[in-house]
Order: structure tokens, then C-alpha cells, then sequence
């Protein structure tokens, strides 16, 4: 269980783009977090996944557990061998590397010869496309095929969380329900998945519980499909697959959500 306790991230000593955020991922869960752009969402994986400090944040109270382990401000490698693993937004592939080149990356904190073939052929079983594009350049994928090798890239490490930030982003709707379909077997195979997201028809799908983000505070959280039925909900986030982010301006009405948080 990863648990996520009062939270609170800033950036530059100034910006505080999470606000006392508490949340739980119990093991071999699918949980969403929800919210429009600026809500906080890749701050709150960047310090699940020890990458904050990249971005020059810093946790300045709250913390994270993976069971007994504390997490907060431990380094990335270390949060990746305690079992955490990040696709971070936009996908980062190395476009100039060919698409095996990239997953042998994902790999190689991972000695274990044979485990690393087993992890090949399972990502390979989950995205066939991969197997059949082994050598070419990454860069030349479309956009949904360099969404999947940036999680197969991450299933090489062998997660029991996996961190996705926004992967429809950009996609097509045929395709956002692919990657919707992926995550529920990424999770069938035992995986935790922790699914940032705009696109909330897919989020809410897949998901077994749900946050909504609103300016760095949760403002709503429950079982996923009650959220997904609510009214407020439904006309403030589903329908709205695949709009440019910039257009969603749906911070005021959300906060008329809050009462039903937990
Ligand atoms: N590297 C950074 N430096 C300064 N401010 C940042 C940085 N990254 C994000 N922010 C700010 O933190 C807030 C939350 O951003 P972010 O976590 O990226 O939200 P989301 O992923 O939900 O769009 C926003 O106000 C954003 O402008
Ligand atoms: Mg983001």
C-alpha cells in the first residue's frame, strides 16, 4: 500500500502546487487522480517518485510510504528498486534509440539476465507492436505506439506501482481506450497503477477509487464508479476526451464538488 500523508510540495520556496494532499494506493489497485491543468497532479508523482528535486521542488511537510518504507525525499533509483516506477508526462522515449534499445533501458537496473528476457517477452505480449518494431527508431512510432513503449519501457523495471502521468495525452479516442485496456491488464498481471489524468471516461473506467485535484487540495475522492455518475462529474469531465488542456477552465465549478469529499 502506497500511502500519501498531508502532503505539501513547493516550488522555488514560493509556489505551493500541493497543499496537504492525503491519499492511499492499496496493492493491486487502479486509483485515478482527476483535475485540470496546474491542479497538482505531476508534482504529486514527481514526489512519489523522487523526482522532484529535478524540477527544483521540495517536500516541505507530509510524507510517503510504500508499507514500512518511507519515501519522502528518498533518491529515484531508490524509490525504482523499492518497486515505484514513473512514465513521466510526455512520454521522455529516446527517439534516436531503436524501440529495443529503449526497453533494454528501462531494464537495466535489473542484472538478472533471464529475468530481463521474461520482462521482454511479457511487455512484448502486452504491446505485439513492439515486438514487431524491435528495430527501428523510437522517434518514427506514432504517438499512441510511443505512449506504450514509455510504460513498457517502465514494466522492465518489474513495478509493483506503476506512476502514469496523463497517458492520453494527445491520443486518439480508439487509442485512449487502448491504453485504457492496457492498464486494466498491466493490473490484472498484478501491477498497482496509479493514473493521473485529464481524460476522465478512461480514468473512471479503469479505475477502482478516485481523487479530484483541485489547486492542490483534494476536493473529492471516492469509488469510481459513484464518481463517475455523479452529475457534477459527468458535465464537468466526461465528454471531454481528448480537448487541448488549455481550454479546460474547470477549476471554479469543481469546487462546488468538495462536499462530497471523504
Ligand atoms: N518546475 C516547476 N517550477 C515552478 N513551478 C512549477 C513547476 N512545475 C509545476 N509548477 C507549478 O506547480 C503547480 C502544479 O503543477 P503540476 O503539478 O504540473 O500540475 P498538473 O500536472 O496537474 O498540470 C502549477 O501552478 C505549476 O505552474
Ligand atoms: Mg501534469
Amino acid at each position: 500500500m502506497l500511502t500519501v500523508d498531508s502532503l505539501q510540495v513547493t516550488y522555488g520556496g514560493a509556489v505551493e502546487a500541493v497543499r496537504g494532499v492525503s491519499m492511499e494506493v492499496p496493492d493491486g489497485a487502479v486509483v485515478a487522480v482527476l483535475g485540470s491543468n496546474g491542479a497538482g497532479k505531476s508534482t504529486l508523482l514527481r514526489t512519489i517518485s523522487g523526482t522532484l528535486r529535478l524540477h527544483r521542488g521540495r517536500v516541505d511537510a507530509g510524507s510517503v510510504r510504500l508499507g514500512d518504507l518511507d519515501l519522502t525525499r528518498r533518491d529515484a533509483g531508490q524509490i525504482v528498486r523499492a518497486g515505484v516506477v514513473q512514465v513521466p508526462e510526455g512520454r521522455r522515449i529516446f527517439g534516436r534509440l531503436t524501440v529495443e534499445e529503449n526497453l533494454r533501458a528501462g531494464g537495466m537496473g535489473n542484472r538478472d539476465r533471464a529475468a530481463k528476457a521474461e520482462a521482454v517477452a511479457r511487455v512484448h505480449d502486452l504491446f505485439p507492436v513492439l515486438r514487431e518494431r524491435a528495430g527501428q527508431r523510437a522517434g518514427l512510432l506514432s504517438g499512441g505506439e510511443q505512449q506504450m513503449l514509455a510504460i513498457g519501457r517502465a514494466l522492465m523495471a518489474s513495478p509493483r506501482l506503476l506512476l502514469l502521468d496523463e497517458p492520453s495525452l494527445g491520443l486518439a479516442p480508439r487509442v485512449i481506450g487502448q491504453i485504457g485496456e492496457v492498464v486494466a491488464e498491466i493490473n490484472r498481471q498484478g501491477t498497482a497503477v496509479l493514473l493521473v489524468e485529464q481524460n476522465a471516461t478512461m480514468a473512471l473506467g479503469v479505475a477502482d477509487r478516485a481523487y479530484v485535484l483541485d489547486v492542490g487540495k483534494v476536493s473529492l475522492s471516492g469509488n469510481a464508479r459513484e464518481l463517475a455518475q455523479t452529475d457534477e462529474v459527468q458535465r464537468l469531465y466526461l465528454g471531454h476526451t481528448g480537448d487541448a488542456p488549455e481550454q479546460r477552465t474547470d477549476r471554479a465549478p469543481l469546487r462546488s464538488l468538495s462536499r462530497w469529499s471523504a
